[in-house]
């Protein structure tokens, strides 16, 4: 057993400087992107309510609907609130609260549509074209919140793309060291069942806006974890070795 002695470094403050670098510009990609996510989701989400920040209510809004308004009437009032001037909007929305009746679609309103929104909603595949008075009358009508079409792709592409950044998180961190070998299982394990939570829960919250709150505790636990694992490998890979001391357990025998 001549290897033991060797193998027995294997932890996060004695990985070569290859390996390091490869773990280290790959947490900065991922908490970059953990940004850019969170600048989007308050973007979109967190203005569905029309107020800034992240609530239940933007929750209910964005998959369950707003019975009470239709979504152009939620939508004018969130994100796309800076696409027309107050009195444009309300025009709009007076409309779309009469029937959103082609009688009165033609001219004025019409041209609010070109001159404010055709630019995206006509261009961006996805998005509604709003050149169609169809698709107009389609959001104008009660909000249903998001379409199951719409909700089955974003739930797999979630799914795959988000289980992958927690494989790599998680692999990177079951090497470091001095943490309980429960905790740290717990701490790997369980982004993956908030995961399912929160997809789960965008569909009970079509169905049902009582189930709003599931989505609320997957995503912040699941963002804690990630956090946490994300400092502690950075900590045990840069700033652990830097005391000189020999660090020899192997972390992947705990
Ligand atoms: C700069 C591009 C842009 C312009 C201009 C724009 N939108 Fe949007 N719109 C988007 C994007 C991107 C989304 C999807 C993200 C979201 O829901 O906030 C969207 C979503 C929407 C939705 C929700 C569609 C759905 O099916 O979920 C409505 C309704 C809407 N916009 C209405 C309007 C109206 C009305 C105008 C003009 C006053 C307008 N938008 C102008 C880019 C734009």
């Amino acid at each position: 057993m001549k290897n033991t002695k060797e193998q027995s470094w294997i932890n996060l403050p004695s990985l070569g400087l290859s390996l390091k670098a490869l773990f280290s510009s790959y947490l900065i990609v991922i908490g970059f992107g953990a940004i850019l996510a969170s600048a989007q989701l308050l973007m979109t989400h967190g203005m569905a309510d029309g107020k800034l920040g992240l609530s239940i209510d933007d929750i209910v809004y964005s998959y369950h609907g707003d019975p009470n308004n239709s979504k152009i009437e939620t939508k004018l009032n969130g994100s796309m609130k800076d696409k027309a001037p107050q009195e444009e909007r309300i025009k709009i929305i007076k409309w779309a609260r009469n029937g959103a009746l082609e009688t009165e679609w033609k001219g004025e309103i019409k041209n609010i549509f070109d001159t404010r929104c055709i630019s995206c909603h006509s261009t961006i595949p996805g998005l509604p074209n709003f050149t169609q008075l169809s698709e107009v009358q389609a959001v104008a009508g009660h909000d249903n919140g998001v379409s199951t079409s719409t909700l089955a792709r974003v739930s797999h592409i979630h799914i795959f793309a988000i289980a992958f950044i927690f494989f790599f998180n998680g692999l990177i961190f079951s090497l470091s060291i001095g943490i309980n070998r429960l905790v740290k299982a717990l701490v790997i394990s369980l982004p993956f069942f908030c995961l399912i939570f929160d997809i789960f829960s965008w569909w009970l919250t079509k169905i049902s806006p009582e189930f709003a709150w599931i989505t609320m505790i997957s995503g912040i636990s699941y963002s804690i974890l990630s956090a946490y694992t994300w400092v502690i490998s950075m900590y045990q890979m840069w700033i652990m070795p830097r005391n000189g001391k020999k660090y020899t357990s192997n972390a992947w025998q705990d």
